[in-house]
């Protein structure tokens, strides 16, 4: 007899809401789910922009059983020369702009955006730095003293800072990121804050305003990185390069990875004075770079970038089809949309019947209006097709 997993989950796993999806997933192939009561769902969210090729893909799965039979944990980051993880910077180098060349490997998104804030700390002996209101970047103390939503970071407080939050995409309030700023960190597109893309005028003010007053910039592209904007980066939108990027999410190929990326001088303050003032025992887990290379090869390969940006645009015809007037606007880049509602309890009600009906959205984390379509990179317009129709019901289905 099968013990009753739902209830187990419920009684002995710690959670994040009152309202977990609650899914219990059987197994998971392409972008498809599979569940225990025999359902299949169509993911349209990606596991929140990790899943880019898909659910199973076979050269991952490949990698990473050839790297577990060869081995597991060795070492803590940064002692000995580990092939998948010296291959996978190497790899990484050669797709990020000159000059971020050299990468520190971390566990997660939260955990490369504290090193980042330390290596920017460190390199500009300076203590502020510039987050921007809508910003999501993580979870940790540090990460979450950037967040630009209030409502997240009051009941933790006192958190790291001092942090200064500016408004996103206006290039009017830059003058107050002055000399005492280590650095300015954004999101080139901000997902949580309801798909919001910023105009090129405010990326290159910023990086001018950086410039100008020495402060680090750094770009998050934790969720936007590795083919998600239709671009390998959405730094490619704007044609601003940052003192340091960070990454995770599609990094581990489905496996736990984070890594922030920058020029040699502003990584190696990290080494020294002192030496180990920053290390990390299973960041860069060789199964994790393992299955991060072969992931990064076949988003290479195989174009997934710009299948992204084919694909979105055609999601974004369809969306239009929709014709609903509840749906205030529709943002989107590559394959990764905001619908905006009126309503947030429609919008609340509508993620609801799309489950009914067999497909996985959600809502946005800052703005609960905004329903968020970010689907694997490599969803076909069938699938695409489904989806919408499956949406047209539950939109229908959302009123009653
Ligand atoms: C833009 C961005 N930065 C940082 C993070 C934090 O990453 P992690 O959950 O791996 O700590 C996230 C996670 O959703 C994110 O979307």
């Amino acid at each position: 007899m099968n013990p009753d997993l739902k209830e187990l989950f419920y009684r002995h796993l710690a959670q994040t809401s009152d309202a977990p999806i609650g899914l219990e997933i059987e197994r998971a192939q392409g972008c498809w789910l599979y569940t225990r009561d025999g359902r299949r769902y169509l993911d349209l969210i990606a596991g929140i922009g990790v899943v880019a090729l898909g659910h199973g893909n076979p050269d991952v799965s490949s990698a990473i059983e050839q790297q577990a039979r060869r081995y597991l944990h060795v070492m803590v980051y940064g002692e000995y020369i580990l092939e998948a993880q010296v291959r996978f910077a190497a790899r990484l180098a050669g797709i990020l702009p000159a000059p971020l060349s050299r990468v520190y490997f971390t566990n997660s998104g939260a955990e490369a955006v504290e090193g980042a804030l330390k290596a920017a700390r460190k390199f500009t002996g300076r203590a502020a730095f510039v987050a921007f209101e809508g910003a999501y970047h993580g979870d940790t103390m540090g990460a979450l003293a950037l967040a630009g939503n209030r409502e997240f970071r009051a009941p933790f407080e006192p958190l790291p800072g001092p942090v200064v939050h500016l408004p996103y995409d206006d290039v009017g309030v830059l003058d107050s990121v002055d000399s005492s700023v280590a650095a300015v960190i954004l999101e080139p597109v901000q997902a949580e804050a309801g798909v919001r893309i910023p105009g090129k005028d405010f990326i290159r003010a910023v990086r001018e305003r950086c410039d100008r007053v020495g402060a680090l910039l750094i770009f998050d592209e934790v969720l936007t990185g590795l083919g998600h904007t239709g671009r390998m980066f959405a730094l490619e939108h704007f044609g601003v390069v940052p003192d340091i990027i960070v990454m995770a999410k599609t990094l581990g190929g489905g496996l736990p990875l984070g890594g922030f990326a920058a020029r040699d001088e502003i990584l190696s303050v990290l080494a020294r004075k002192p030496a180990l003032g920053h290390i990390t025992t299973f960041g860069g887990h060789p199964l994790s770079c393992a299955a991060g290379l072969a992931a990064l090869e076949v988003i290479a390969r195989e174009g997934l970038p710009e299948r992204a940006a084919a694909t979105g645009e055609y999601l974004r015809r369809g969306i239009a089809s929709l014709d609903a007037p509840e749906v205030a606007a529709v943002r989107g880049i590559g394959l990764l949309y905001g619908i905006e509602f009126h309503d947030p309890d429609f919008a609340h009600r509508f993620v609801a019947a799309a489950l009914k009906r067999g497909v996985v959205i959600n809502w946005t984390l800052n703005a609960q209006r905004v329903v968020r379509l970010a689907p694997p990179l490599v969803i076909t317009r069938q699938e695409v097709d489904f989806g919408l129709e499956m949406m047209r019901l539950a939109l229908h289905d959302a009123h009653s």
